[in-house]
């Protein structure tokens, strides 16, 4: 059968089997290996990406479900060669170990982030309650949730301070 979707923007038409699952649609047929596979139980959510801008594990949709739907992978993060502050945050406060993990954290995060740009420490915990990660322990993660927040809300107020209160605190 023959799917059309999009993907980080971009329109792809490709001729798959009926049962071919998402994350291996992303990954065998786009090349598009940022999105990982790691379980074969819908546990681990290391295959998170975005269906029309809510997070779904991709090995729990069938590319053919995903026909005439947006779909965003961690490839999309990066902007114009900027990352993503999520992305930053995970370089900041050391959010990884092996990166197994990593694509479907963030990808989640993101979310979060968009829905909710300051989340407690237990809201985060709460998003990525249905990812796994068997290195950090999860505590750097979630310092790393935080630190883009954090990040985030600075960059916003810096852009609401009127220029001339920019300038009269810059002459001294
Ligand atoms: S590959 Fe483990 S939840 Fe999708
Ligand atoms: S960093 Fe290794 S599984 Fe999370």
């Amino acid at each position: 059968m023959q799917v059309t979707m999009k993907v980080n923007g971009e329109e792809v038409t490709r001729e798959i089997e009926g049962r071919l699952l998402l994350v291996h649609f992303l990954r065998d047929h786009l090349g598009l290996t940022g999105t990982h596979w790691g379980c074969d139980t819908s546990n681990c959510g290391t295959c998170v990406v975005w269906m029309d801008g809510e997070p779904v594990k991709s090995c729990t949709v069938l590319a053919a479900m995903a026909g005439g739907r947006e779909i965003r992978t961690v490839e999309d993060l990066e902007q114009n060669g900027q990352l993503d502050p999520v992305q930053q945050g995970f370089m900041e406060c050391h959010g990884l170990q092996c990166g197994f993990c990593t694509p479907g954290m963030m990808m989640t995060a993101r979310a979060l982030l968009d829905r909710d740009p300051n989340p407690t420490e237990h809201v985060i915990r709460e998003a990525i309650s249905g990812q796994i990660c068997r290195c950090t322990g999860y505590a750097t993660i979630v310092r790393s949730i935080q630190w883009a927040a954090d990040n985030e809300a600075a960059t916003a107020a810096a852009a609401e301070v009127p220029d001339a209160v920019v300038t009269a605190g810059s002459v001294s």
